[in-house]
């Protein structure tokens, strides 16, 4: 089976559309609906039987969730409720859909879609796909296989928590010009390169669709930046590609259940 359904848990919507994961294409238009204020795992449960129920597509259903997410599990909650700490995330959609359903981090399931079929394409070294939102997500892909839940974001440059002063959320937040912006994400750019030695940085997010705007203004040591490809499909497509079971090695990190349950993390 090729087509899949990938849904993309997201701050402002929770959007789903049917993707060959042979090509990674949409083969129908998306379908966006608000994410239900305050983002509890009830509420968003619901939204995903809507959209699962709105495609009527048989199979397996790949769904993201901005968070890390391991054998199943929801493990951290930076911009969505607290309830989601813990939680077996995979049987609430299963259940709540009568699908099977396969859960990624939202910033993985981008990074494996650019790195198939966007601007990681036919790279052979080292990839980190950022993405700039209302968090900063990442995805770190060697000889385009994932080391999934990086958190790249959570990082500290010296006092300054990465997400919070770098992500678009926080060029919003403070009025920052591109300018202004992108010299804050080259701080974090250099520091994740002397980390990483990435070949290739790609920028994703909301920000991919104004690379004219930051694009001449980041600065690198050694590393290429270019802007994301597949802008705001890379995390449905990416889920449909985890769904499809295009990587065995990253299912049983993610899907498959541990002797015992996984542990929260601290902080
Ligand atoms: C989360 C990541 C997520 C990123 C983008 C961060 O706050 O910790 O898991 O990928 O936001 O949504």
């Amino acid at each position: 089976m090729s087509v899949i359904l990938g849904i993309d848990i997201g701050g402002s919507g929770i959007k789903g559309a049917p993707v060959d994961t042979r090509t990674g294409r949409l083969t129908a238009e998306r379908h966006r609906i608000p994410t239900p204020e305050g983002a509890a795992p009830g509420d968003v449960k619901r939204v995903v039987a809507q959209l699962v129920e709105h495609f009527g597509l048989p199979g397996p259903v790949g769904v993201t969730f901005p968070g890390i997410v391991q054998r199943g599990h929801t493990l951290s909650a930076a911009n969505v409720h607290p309830d989601w700490i813990g939680l077996d995330a995979d049987s609430l959609f299963t259940d709540a859909t009568g699908h099977d359903v396969h859960l990624i981090n939202d910033a993985d399931a981008a990074g494996l879609a650019e790195a198939r079929f966007g601007a990681g394409q036919g790279e052979t070294g080292t990839v980190l796909v950022l993405t700039f939102g209302t968090g900063i997500g990442s995805a770190l892909i060697y000889g385009g296989t994932l080391v999934p839940n990086t958190e790249l974001g959570h990082l500290w440059l010296r006092d300054k928590h990465a997400e919070t002063w770098a992500s678009d959320r926080a060029r919003e937040r403070d009025d920052l010009n591109w300018k202004q912006w992108s010299k804050r994400v080259s701080t974090y750019l250099q520091h994740l390169e002397l980390l990483f030695s990435p070949d290739l940085f790609i920028i994703g997010g909301g920000v991919s669709k104004k690379a004219e705007k930051w694009q001449e203004h980041l600065q690198t040591e050694r590393s290429r930046v270019v802007p994301a490809k597949l802008l705001n499909e890379a995390g449905i497509i990416g889920a449909a590609m985890m769904a499809a079971g295009s990587d065995p090695a990253l299912a049983a990190v993610l899907d498959e259940p541990a002797a015992s349950a996984p542990r929260k993390p601290r902080g």
